[in-house]
């Protein structure tokens, strides 16, 4: 399996694949392969975040960390969102989607990223080092329940000292 970039070749398999992979979803609009092509068009699309997982030429897993703000008064504090992320049906439980996160962390920490922040399953997350975000002060303005709602440092301490609101685009 080779992790890289999503190229626009892979667009509408991509599309597939995370209308696929939600149909499963513990949690689902139904809308998360729209999703993907409203942050690919957003602004807060980072080429260099959204990767695909490729095993003898298909697409097994697709992963997205794209721009987001934690907003206190006039102070902007720039961070990114892990969302959405797929795997195939047939390739879960093999650490597809773990590998995905990992990477992506890698590449956003090259990128001087050092926050990464989601609205998802606790139980899944945690294991990444993921909290709900609210430990750090920072409340989602769109009354999700705070336990969705969770943060992850990739630079330890990097959300000492920041706090605020965070608007997730939907
Ligand atoms: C979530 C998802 C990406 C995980 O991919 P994966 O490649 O199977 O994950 P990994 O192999 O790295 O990890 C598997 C572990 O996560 C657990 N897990 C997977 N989805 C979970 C969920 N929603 N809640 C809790 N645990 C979950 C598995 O039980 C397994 O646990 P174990 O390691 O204790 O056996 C995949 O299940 C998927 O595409 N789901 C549908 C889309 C979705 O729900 N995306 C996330 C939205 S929050």
């Amino acid at each position: 399996m080779i992790i890289r970039q999503e190229t626009e070749n892979d667009f509408s398999q991509i599309y597939d694949l995370v209308k696929t992979a939600f149909q499963t979803a513990h949690v689902s609009s139904g809308d998360e392969q729209n999703f993907v092509n409203r942050l690919r068009g957003s602004g807060n699309y980072i080429p260099e975040l959204a990767l695909v997982a490729e095993e003898n030429g298909n697409l097994i897993g697709h992963i997205m960390l794209t721009d987001i703000y934690v907003v206190n008064g006039d102070n902007k504090y720039k961070a990114l969102l892990l969302a959405p992320i797929s795997v195939v049906l047939e390739q879960r439980n093999k650490r597809v989607g773990s590998k995905l996160i990992n990477e992506s962390f890698r590449l956003a920490k090259e990128l001087n990223y050092a926050s990464v922040f989601l609205v998802g399953d606790p139980a899944y997350y945690n294991r990444f080092g993921f909290q709900p975000s609210i430990n750090f002060g920072i409340k989602n303005t769109q009354g999700f329940p705070d336990q969705y709602v969770m943060a992850c440092e990739l630079i330890p301490n990097a959300l000492q000292g920041i706090s605020g609101g965070i608007t997730f685009l939907t």
